[in-house]
């Protein structure tokens, strides 16, 4: 089938489309776009985290016929082209970056918590976060890092 989305403010036409293939692997392995990563394929890691007509969602359970006419926004979506997103300039920062392969989740996942709500609770933080996994970092400088952003805005 032949797929009409609109990424990061752009519209895309992919072709050849199957009817069980996911958005995360239409954005990957067709449109270009390696931000979003592939890690469960289950929805258990969060790595796939994108929006989804500005709702939170993993891009590895949303069938591509799905977003077919709609809006997705990547993490390359989060901020201009060789720039970096305040939340991004924030895991830097605090060091909440690794391997690196939990990151993009995280970071679109962060941008989601503090759109809905800027001055987050460690609570609040800890389970709007809790389905985005993450195997290295041990979780204390993730804490940081969303702290700092949220301080920033
Ligand atoms: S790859 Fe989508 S949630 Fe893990
Ligand atoms: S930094 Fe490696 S999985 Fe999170």
């Amino acid at each position: 089938m032949r797929l009409n989305v609109t990424v990061n403010g752009e519209p895309h036409e992919a072709d050849g489309v199957w009817e069980g293939e996911s958005l995360l692997h239409v954005l990957r392995e067709r449109l270009g776009l390696p931000g979003a990563k592939n890690a469960c394929e289950q929805g258990e890691c969060g790595s796939c985290s994108v929006y989804l007509d500005g709702q939170l969602v993993c891009a590895c359970l949303v069938l591509a016929g799905q977003a077919e006419g709609r809006e997705v926004t990547t993490v390359e979506g989060l901020a201009p082209e060789d720039e970096l997103s305040p939340v991004q300039e924030a895991f830097l920062e605090a060091g909440a970056v690794q391997c690196g392969f939990c990151t993009p989740g995280l970071i679109v996942a962060t941008d989601d918590l503090l759109g809905r709500n800027p001055e987050p609770t460690d609570g609040e933080i800890r389970e709007a976060l809790a389905g985005n996994l993450c195997r290295c970092t041990g979780y204390e400088k993730i804490l940081d890092a969303v702290r700092m952003a949220a301080a920033r805005r």
